[in-house]
């Protein structure tokens, strides 16, 4: 199935527009039909574009097909900017089903690979899915957290400025996800007062300033989620992630998609932490998913508006 059949759109102008206005698309990771209606409601409320990412694991759990199926249900309008991307694809093959299946970006995550392997895997991604118009993502440099399969990890790899235009260059890559200090899941750093690596996204913006540049790792890890959950019978003290000052920084030096996963999960689970511990008779799971996809809406509003500046950018 071609993405133009679910009314979805690629990149390559979301990135185009991002840049010159200096903002961000966020990138939300979706994984059922409760962070979909999620995302949705906030990108229809904030008249902007989002992109839904789709990691391996979430395609797993869900299915090509269920996937489709509920894309195609959402009614994706002409009047919306709506881009399904492939998360962190680890093979070519993955690459190749995703683009089959109807996404309109795949992210090529061979960033763990010797460079040159790294550039090679990249450009057999790229020259596929720019048969089918669908852009490409990949990454240099290692975040820490899933792609060094710890958790609490602090140590980053950070990507070398150097190496990234031949990089470009020789891949073709419509953009680039860069290693400057932020790391997925909760447990980011263990100060608040730790600074991303703006050196090194400086200069990567200036020798490349056209080039889109991708953030992961970029929740913030919103303390009162936090507090909700440990409330409620949770236990994740220690929790902290990217203040959201210095990510609005960086959509203002070219980094025009910020991947955010962690803080729907937060909202998802306070919600339904809460709601069951004050309704212990309920066991209508509507009443908790609702709770749940209510918070989650906010979340992805609040991101949109107050942290990537992308509101009304149609
Ligand atoms: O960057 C990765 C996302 O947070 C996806 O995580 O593989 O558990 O879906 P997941
Ligand atoms: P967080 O864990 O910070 O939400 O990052 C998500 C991500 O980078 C998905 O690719
Ligand atoms: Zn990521």
């Amino acid at each position: 199935m071609k993405y133009t059949e679910l009314g979805l759109v690629n990149t390559r102008k979301m990135f185009q527009d991002a840049i010159a206005g200096k903002y961000a698309i966020p990138a939300f990771n979706i994984y059922n039909m409760e962070t979909l209606m999620a995302v949705l409601s906030a990108a229809r409320t904030t008249h902007s574009p989002v992109i839904l990412g789709i990691s391996e694991s979430a395609l797993k759990y869900m299915g090509f097909d269920m996937l489709t199926g509920m894309i195609l249900g959402a009614n994706i309008t002409q009047n919306m900017q709506i881009c399904l991307h492939l998360d962190h694809g680890s093979s070519f093959e993955i690459c190749r089903q995703a683009i089959q299946n109807g996404f309109s970006s795949v992210m090529i995550d061979a960033s763990k690979l010797p460079l040159d392997n790294n550039i090679q895997l990249t450009k057999q991604v790229v020259d596929y899915a720019h048969e089918y118009n669908v852009c490409v993502e990949s990454e240099l440099g290692t975040l820490s957290g899933i792609e060094d399969e710890t958790t609490h990890g602090t140590d980053s790899c950070y990507t070398n400025p150097s190496d990234v235009e031949r990089f470009v260059k020789q891949t073709g890559t419509d953009s680039l996800a860069i290693a400057i200090g932020t790391s997925h899941g909760a447990f980011k750093r263990t100060s608040a007062t730790q600074e991303l690596r703006f050196d090194i996204l400086s200069e990567i913006a200036e020798r490349m300033p056209n080039l889109p540049l991708v953030l992961h790792g970029a929740s913030s890890i919103p303390a009162d989620l936090v507090n909700t959950i440990n409330e409620y019978g949770g236990n994740l003290s220690g929790a902290l992630g990217i203040p959201t000052a210095q990510i609005r920084r960086a959509t203002q030096m070219n980094i025009c998609k910020v991947n955010v996963d962690s803080d729907l999960r937060l909202a998802f689970t306070a919600a339904v932490r809460k709601n069951l511990t004050e309704n212990p008779g309920n066991f209508n799971p509507r009443d908790f998913l609702s709770a749940a996809r209510t918070s989650m809406t906010d979340i992805c509003i609040n991101e949109i508006r107050n942290v990537m500046g992308s509101e009304n950018k149609l």
